[in-house]
C-alpha cells in the first residue's frame, strides 16, 4: 500500500515523492499511477528503501522524456542475458537500441512499414479476415478477445514470415508470445529477487535458444526462396543503407521484437474498439450507416476507408480511453534534473498513455467515450500518443491503422455484436498492455438487429463510463 509520508529535499521543500512499496506499481499500474497523480500532479516518484520509480503524466513532460534521447534511453527488456547468448541477440532489436544504433536499425527496417508496402499486405489481411469470419455464425456466442488474439496471431505470423508455411509461422508466433510473456514476468525481478526467479531465468535462457533456432531457420528459408511473396521479413531482408544491411543476428532480434510489438497491441485495440462500439449503440448505428453508404459490404481498400470519418473517430476515441499500450518506460544514462527531482544515472521514468489520455484539461469528461469530440480537437503528439511519440514512435502505426480500418468495417458489415449481459469485463495492465482478462462474451447477431448496451460486471467501469452502468467511485479504484 502507498503511504503518505512526505519526502523533503535538502532545503526542506516537500518533493513529489511518496514512500511506499515499489511492487504496487507492477501489481496494478493504473491504480498506483492514479494515486500518485492525485497526490502530486503531473510529476511523481514512488520510493522504497532509497530506490525510486519516477512518473510523468503531462504532455510537456512526455515531450521532455521522449525527445531527449541522449539522456532517456529505452530499455524495453530488463533481462538481456549473458553476452553471446540467444537471449542477448533476441533482445538486441529496435526496442532496446539507442542513439546512432537505433537510428541505423530504424532506417534498415523502415521500408517494410511504408504505405507502398502496406498496400502489398492488404490481400493477406483480407484473406485472413475472411477466413476468421467464415467460422462466425449468427446466433453464436463468441469470446471476442480470444477471436481477436487468434486472428492477430495468424495475421502477424503471416505478415512477418509469409503464408508459404502457415503452421510453422504460427508455431514461431506462439513461441515469441510465450517468450515476451516470460521476459515481462522476469522483468519484475528488477523489484524482487527470489530462488523461483533464478529458476525462471534459466528457463528463459533455454527457451530463447530454441526460439532463436526456429527464427534463424525461417530466415534461411526466406533467403533461399528469394523475393517471392511480399512479407515483412522479405522486405527487411532487402533493406540496407550506405553502411550495409542488418547482420543475421540483428535480423533474428528484429523479427522477434516486431512480432512481440505487433501482435497483442493490435489484438487488444481491436477488442476494445469493438467492445466500446457495441456498448454505445448510437455511435455503432452511425458507423454502420456510414459503412453501408461507402462500402456496400466490401472489404475496403485504403482509399475506400478515407471518407469513413465516424469510424475513424470511433477508433481514435477507443485508443484514447482504453489505449492498448498503457505505459512505457525510459532509463536515464546520465544524472539529470526532471522538474523538482534530481535523477541519478540509471533512474527509471514511466510515461503513461492511459494517464495523459485521461487528463480532464485535455479531454473534458475523460472517462466518457465520445467519438464526436474529435471533430473539435487536434491534440499535440505528446497529448495523444497511443503509438508513442518522437523518434521512437511506433514504426507499425500505419500498418496497425490499416488493419483496424479494414477489419473493423468488415466485421461490422457482416454482424451485429452485442455484449452478453452480465459478462465480467475486467481490464488489467499485463506486460505494459491494457488487456481484457478472461473471455469477452459477445452475441453474434444478424446485421441490422437492434443495437443495445448491456450491463456488465468487472472493473471496466472504473476506466470508462458505460451507458446505463452505475459510476463507481474512481477514488477507491
Ligand atoms: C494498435 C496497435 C499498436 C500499438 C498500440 C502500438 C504501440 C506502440 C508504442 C506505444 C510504441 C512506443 C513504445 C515506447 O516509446 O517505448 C511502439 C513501438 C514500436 N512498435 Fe508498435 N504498436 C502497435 C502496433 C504495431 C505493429 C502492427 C507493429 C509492426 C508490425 C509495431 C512495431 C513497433 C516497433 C518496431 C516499435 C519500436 C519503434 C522504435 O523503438 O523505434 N507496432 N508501438
Amino acid at each position: 500500500m502507498l503511504t503518505l509520508a512526505p519526502v523533503h529535499d535538502a532545503d526542506s521543500e516537500p518533493l513529489p515523492v511518496t514512500a511506499g512499496c515499489l511492487l504496487d506499481f507492477p501489481d496494478d499500474p493504473i491504480v498506483c499511477m492514479r494515486r500518485l497523480q492525485r497526490q502530486h500532479g503531473s510529476i511523481a516518484a514512488l520510493e522504497q528503501d532509497g530506490q525510486r520509480l519516477h512518473f510523468v503524466f503531462s504532455p510537456e513532460l512526455n515531450h521532455q522524456i521522449l525527445t531527449n534521447t541522449a539522456v532517456y534511453h529505452s530499455r524495453f527488456f530488463a533481462v538481456r542475458g549473458p553476452r553471446q547468448s540467444a537471449q542477448r541477440r533476441l533482445t538486441s532489436g529496435l526496442l532496446s537500441a539507442n542513439g546512432a544504433d537505433h537510428k541505423r536499425q530504424r532506417r534498415m527496417v523502415m521500408e517494410a512499414f511504408l504505405k507502398k508496402a502496406i498496400h502489398g499486405y492488404l490481400p493477406m489481411i483480407r484473406d485472413l479476415t475472411e477466413e476468421m469470419l467464415q467460422s462466425w455464425q449468427i446466433g453464436q456466442t463468441r469470446d471476442l478477445s480470444r477471436d481477436m488474439t487468434d486472428f492477430m496471431l495468424r495475421l502477424t505470423s503471416s505478415l512477418l514470415f509469409g503464408m508459404d508455411n502457415p503452421e510453422l509461422a504460427y508455431r514461431i508466433g506462439r513461441m515469441i508470445d510465450q517468450w515476451v510473456q516470460l521476459n515481462h514476468e522476469l522483468g519484475i525481478s528488477v523489484f524482487v529477487s527470489s530462488p523461483e526467479m533464478t529458476l525462471r531465468y534459466e528457463e528463459l535462457l533455454h527457451f530463447a535458444g530454441e526460439l532463436e533456432t526456429e527464427i534463424a531457420g525461417m530466415i534461411a528459408q526466406q533467403r533461399q526462396s528469394g523475393a517471392g511473396e511480399q512479407n515483412l521479413l522479405s522486405m527487411i531482408l532487402q533493406g540496407h543503407d550506405e553502411q550495409g544491411s542488418l547482420s543475421p543476428d540483428e535480423l533474428v532480434g528484429q523479427a522477434a521484437l516486431i512480432f512481440g510489438a505487433a501482435h497483442l497491441t493490435t489484438a487488444h485495440t481491436l477488442t476494445w474498439a469493438l467492445f466500446l462500439l457495441a456498448q454505445h449503440p448510437e455511435t455503432l448505428t452511425a458507423v454502420q450507416h456510414e459503412l453501408r453508404y461507402h462500402l456496400d459490404g466490401r472489404f475496403p481498400t485504403l482509399d475506400a476507408v478515407e471518407p469513413l470519418k465516424q469510424m475513424e473517430a470511433a477508433i481514435k476515441e477507443s485508443m484514447r480511453v482504453l489505449p492498448a499500450s498503457a505505459y512505457s518506460q525510459r532509463m536515464t544514462v546520465e544524472p539529470t534534473q526532471l522538474g523538482p527531482l534530481h535523477l541519478p544515472r540509471g533512474s527509471a521514468v514511466v510515461f503513461s498513455q492511459f494517464m495523459t489520455h485521461h487528463l480532464p484539461d485535455l479531454y473534458p469528461q475523460p472517462e466518457r467515450y465520445l467519438p464526436e469530440r474529435w471533430s473539435g480537437i487536434s491534440p499535440s503528439p505528446y497529448a495523444y500518443l497511443p503509438f508513442g511519440a518522437g523518434p521512437r514512435m511506433c514504426l507499425g502505426a500505419p500498418l496497425a491503422m490499416a488493419i483496424l480500418k479494414t477489419v473493423i468495417p468488415t466485421i461490422l458489415q457482416r454482424f451485429q455484436l452485442s455484449v452478453v449481459p452480465g459478462t465480467d469485463v475486467t481490464a488489467k495492465v499485463i506486460s505494459t498492455m491494457l488487456s481484457p482478462v478472461g473471455p469477452l462474451w459477445m452475441d453474434i447477431r444478424a446485421p441490422g438487429s437492434i443495437a443495445a448496451s448491456q450491463p456488465v460486471t468487472g472493473n471496466i467501469a472504473t476506466l470508462v463510463d458505460l451507458p446505463g452502468q452505475a459510476r463507481p467511485l474512481r477514488r477507491a479504484a
